[in-house]
């Protein structure tokens, strides 16, 4: 079967500040180049959301569509444009990614038919009560936070995708969706060098690894 890189990049990057976050670069690489050339040499083709009056620059290898107004839409929008069989979604945000995560994916997609990258919870977990003071306790126990790139069949992601369209409900993340109407998700173990860039914090530190990843 086939496989796309769908790669939703058309948030507005409020919590950056910097404008358009896909956009932005870390070591002289947009953090859109970096996630498009992490995934194009594992798939048949890539496929990415752009905000709506934006162009794909120049030496970037894939195919654009216009995004949604939040990212299921934008995901939507990209399941909609491709007839491939297997999909990878992965957010533009994440410009850091180990081909040895894109090989575990593929591999457990194609047993499950979905699966994501995760990684065990590390730090302590408190519930903030009223006016940021410490809440209740929540154990670690077993939790995981969830990355991406996440793995789907095509069809399979689609559906959960009208289910959640046609009941209103919103989710930050696919395998999520997935896991709603009863699909089970393979919980593939991520790497920490794929957080994603949301805080002006998160970007000094894609700064500093660029300075790594790229030699
Ligand atoms: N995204 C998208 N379409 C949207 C919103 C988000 O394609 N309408 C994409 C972003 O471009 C990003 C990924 O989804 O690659 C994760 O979203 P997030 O980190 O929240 O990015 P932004 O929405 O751009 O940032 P913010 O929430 O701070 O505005
Ligand atoms: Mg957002």
């Amino acid at each position: 079967g086939t496989t796309a890189a769908l790669i939703p990049a058309a948030g507005s990057g409020t919590r950056l500040g910097l404008g358009f976050k896909a956009f932005v670069e870390v070591g002289g690489l947009s953090l859109l180049a970096r996630s498009v050339a992490a995934l194009a040499p594992h798939v048949d083709e890539v496929l990415v959301a752009l905000p709506e009056g934006m162009e794909l620059p120049a030496g970037i290898n894939a195919r654009a569509i216009v995004g949604g107004e939040t990212r299921q839409d934008s995901v939507g929008r990209l399941l909609r444009a491709t007839v491939a069989d297997t999909v990878l979604i992965h957010d533009a945000a994440r410009p850091f990614l180990p081909a040895n995560i894109i090989y575990a994916l593929l591999e457990a997609v194609a047993e499950t038919g979905a699966a994501t990258v995760a990684l065990p919870v590390a730090d302590t977990l408190v519930q903030a009560g009223a006016g940021e003071m410490w809440g209740a306790s929540v154990s670690r126990e077993g939790l995981w936070a969830v990355q991406t790139p996440q793995g789907f069949r095509r069809e399979l992601l689609l559906e959960a995708h009208e289910r959640a369209s046609a009941d209103g409900h919103a989710a930050t993340d696919d395998a999520g969706l997935v896991a709603r109407q009863g699909g089970q998700v393979r919980l593939v173990r991520g790497d920490a060098r794929l957080f994603k860039v949301t805080t002006p914090g998160d970007l000094a530190l894609a700064q500093a690894l660029a300075q790594v990843w790229d030699g």
